[in-house]
């Protein structure tokens, strides 16, 4: 099919593509925040990127590289010291989980999920013992959690939840089924929501950490996607699982506050793990374009060529300082909910954008697997749907917006 492509001229070696030297916007921020991204680029660059492949070919759950990513506080960013956490921040969470996913795709929406939406609730709202058994252990990268609430019958209609949570006196008794679970095989505990009313709508959902494995709750298949596929998804099925009493996140009733709260910074992550993405096909793309002759010259030379790679850098750096932007809102304790819907939504569409003109760049190497464009094109893709379609994202915007001009 290919045949016309000489790929002896093409001296490419996946591993040793040339990157940016740079990412201009961070040599305005503090040391630490360099320090962090020159680590996190070189474990992306040392133990992720050379393995990516295989993680995504055979559907390997990374587990060596997500202990190392703990070892270096990777799991557990935004967590106290105290608590066992890096103690760092969500500017610095952003920075270091775009370097991540910029080598392994699969290995930024893990470590996503166990920062922002399992150890998040858990932080927020858990009660001081919650904290030592659920978080503590989950900071290491040896023990990660995950997050159900989605349903098979309801995802971007996230309060219409309709798995229960019956009152059974000195325990909880969970019933119904959860789906599109981040981590779920792996995970050690979940934060699970269920409602314990239905008439109280949204009202009546509550949120409960689950330990795994647990009496009750079975595993879906995992399931074969289109990409991430080092990470795994299945459901979560109860059947009569009794949980203690103590369980309960929160106040009975605030589940769906939690949710929202809790995914409001979870877009930051996956908004993260866009921009990886992102800058992982711009790296492929003007390494490529630097080497493949066309016309007498390298076509980083033509301006058909040049447009492009001049249309990826702009919502590239567009989308990480509208990232930055909500980060840095989180981190000043000021309102970011649109912030962080726009930058998973400007970042995924990035990602989308980036992958896409990388394997037009690339022509028919782009499109086999011997090169990792066609990867960065599929992994891309889950960006613009997980933690609120890109859909959702406009619906909450418009709705801060409005409510900006006070109607
Ligand atoms: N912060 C705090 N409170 C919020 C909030 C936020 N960001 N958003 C809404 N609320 C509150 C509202 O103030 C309101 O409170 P009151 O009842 O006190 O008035 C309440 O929640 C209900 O708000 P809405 O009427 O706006 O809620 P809605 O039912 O219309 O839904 C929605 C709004 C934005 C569409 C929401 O359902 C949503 O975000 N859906 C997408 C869900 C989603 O992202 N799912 C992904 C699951 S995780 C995943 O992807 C799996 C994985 O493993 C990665």
């Amino acid at each position: 099919m290919f045949g016309a492509i000489s790929r002896s001229v093409l001296v490419f070696a996946p591993t040793a593509v040339r990157q940016s030297r740079c990412i201009a916007s961070l040599s305005a921020l503090p040391d630490t925040y360099q320090m962090l991204y020159k680590t996190c680029r070189d474990f992306a660059e040392g133990e992720l990127k050379p393995n990516a492949a295989k993680y995504d070919r055979d559907h390997l759950y990374p587990g060596e590289a997500i202990k190392k990513m703990g070892e270096l506080g990777l799991m557990s960013i935004a967590v106290p010291e105290e608590l066992g956490g890096a103690g760092l921040d969500y500017l610095a969470y952003a920075i270091a989980l775009e370097e991540v996913s910029r080598g392994c795709a699969s290995a930024g929406v893990i470590m996503s999920v166990n920062n922002s939406l399992y150890l998040g609730p858990v932080q927020g709202w858990g009660t001081d013992k919650q904290k030592q058994e659920y978080i503590t252990p989950f900071c290491g990268g040896d023990t990660i959690g995950c997050f159900a609430l989605s349903e098979p019958g309801n995802g971007s209609d996230a309060g219409a939840a309709s798995t229960t949570a019956k009152d059974g006196g000195d325990k909880w008794i969970l019933n119904g089924t959860k789906c599109w679970i981040t981590n779920g095989y792996e995970s050690k505990a979940s934060v699970v929501f269920a409602t314990t009313d239905k008439s109280l709508k949204h009202k009546g959902i509550s949120a409960f950490i689950v330990p795994k494995p647990i009496k009750g709750l079975e595993l879906g298949k995992k399931e074969d996607k289109l990409g991430i596929r080092g990470s795994s998804t299945c459901s979560l099925i109860f059947e009569d699982c009794n949980i203690p009493k103590e369980n309960i996140l929160g106040q009975p009733g605030l589940g769906f506050k939690i949710a929202m709260m809790t995914l409001d910074a979870g877009r930051i992550g996956i908004a993260s793990q866009a921009l990886g993405i992102a800058q992982a096909s711009l790296d492929v793309a003007v390494d490529y374009a630097s080497k493949r002759i066309a016309f007498g010259k390298p076509i980083m030379k033509l301006q058909a060529i040049q447009n492009k790679l001049a249309d990826m850098a702009m919502q590239l750096e567009s989308a990480r300082l509208l990232t930055w932007r909500a980060a840095w809102l989180k981190d000043n304790k000021k309102p970011y909910t649109k912030e962080a819907a726009m930058a998973k939504l400007a970042a995924s569409e990035a990602a989308t954008f980036l992958s896409h003109q990388c394997i037009q760049i690339l022509g028919g190497m782009g499109y086999v697997s011997d090169m990792p464009a066609e990867r960065h094109y599929r992994d891309a893709r889950i960006t613009e749907i997980y933690e609120g379609t890109s859909e959702i994202q406009r619906l909450v915007i418009a709705g801060q917006v409005i409510k900006e001009y006070g109607f």
